[in-house]
């Protein structure tokens, strides 16, 4: 069997469609999404994800707005920079890339930003109401997951799911967010991390397995089930000499030996990537129609 191609850049253009209407319509009454992004330091793959994400703005129709400071600036200009940003009329969103350069506070700076405009949905305010059920900003990995398998009628209700990852942005809200009790969810989670000492056979018993550990091809065909859905979060440069750039980009997952025993599976890019974009989209259009409700 080979899998069905999970279409993230597909189902990413059909939101994005769905959100330039919810913008006109914003527009008509006086408001303009506005979305800032705070980019520290000089790291390469932090300044392509802030111009995709500057670019998706554009094309949506909301504003965005891109603080670029150097890899040196201290802890409190960053932290000034977030608290400007919290009172502007103009900004609905505010995300600071992560991650931050090594001598900065990152959690620090993510309690300063007003959980109203978290549509990254990392404010530990935003973190505590996903996990009990009651979500403001989802995390845009996890949602655009969520909304991957909703649209391609993948349903977790019941399954197995293996999440392959801890981290604060993708594994830890990922689990949180598919346990709950509502539709979508109601899924029976494992998480697996870099001690679990059964790994192998511990993805062989999913039903949907979502890899996030950021460590390239690693989940081989030998470790998923037959029929399983696979999702690969990872986005790892690897060197290629015969690429123009002199690297490639691949997923967590083996796609090519995958492909083969899966049923579904995302590609890398095109997969989930797109996905994270058009979340952050829809939560800052989210976050300006709550202010056209309050003005
Ligand atoms: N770095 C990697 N992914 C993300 C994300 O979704 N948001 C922010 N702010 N930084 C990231």
């Amino acid at each position: 069997m080979e899998a069905i191609l999970i279409d993230g850049k597909k189902v990413s253009k059909e939101i994005k469609a769905e959100l330039r209407e919810k913008v006109i319509a914003l527009k008509e009454k006086g408001i303009i999404p506005g979305l800032a992004a705070v980019l520290i330091g000089d790291d390469p793959a932090s300044a392509t994800y802030v111009r995709s994400k500057a670019r998706a703005c554009e094309k949506t129709g909301i504003y965005s707005d891109i603080t670029k400071r150097p890899g040196d600036i201290s802890q409190e200009e960053v932290e000034q920079i977030v608290r400007d940003l919290n009172v502007r009329d103009d900004i609905d969103g505010i995300l600071v890339q992560s991650p931050l350069p090594k001598h900065m506070d990152e959690p620090a700076v993510t309690c300063i930003i007003d959980p109203q405009k978290d549509v990254d949905g990392f404010h530990p305010f935003n973190v505590g109401m996903m996990l009990i059920g009651q979500p403001t900003f989802l995390s845009c990995t996890p949602y655009g997951i969520v909304e991957l398998m909703r649209r391609n009628k993948i349903d977790p209700s019941g399954k197995e799911v293996v999440i392959m990852g801890r981290s604060n942005i993708v594994g830890k809200p990922m689990a949180a967010i598919l346990m709950q009790k509502r539709q979508g969810a109601n899924a029976t989670v494992t998480v697996c991390h870099s001690r679990t000492s059964n790994l192998n056979e511990v993805c062989r018993r999913a039903d949907i397995l979502i890899a996030a550990m950021g460590q390239p091809e690693f989940v081989k065909a030998e470790m998923i089930k037959e029929g399983a859905v696979v999702i690969d979060v990872g986005i790892n440069r690897v060197e290629d000499s015969s690429t123009e750039k002199g690297y490639r980009l691949v997923g967590d997952v083996d796609f090519e030996g995958c492909r083969q025993k899966a049923s579904f599976i995302t590609p890398v890019p095109g997969g989930v990537g797109p996905m994270t974009i058009a979340m952050l989209l829809t939560n800052t259009v989210k976050s300006a129609e709550l202010r056209a409700q309050r003005s």
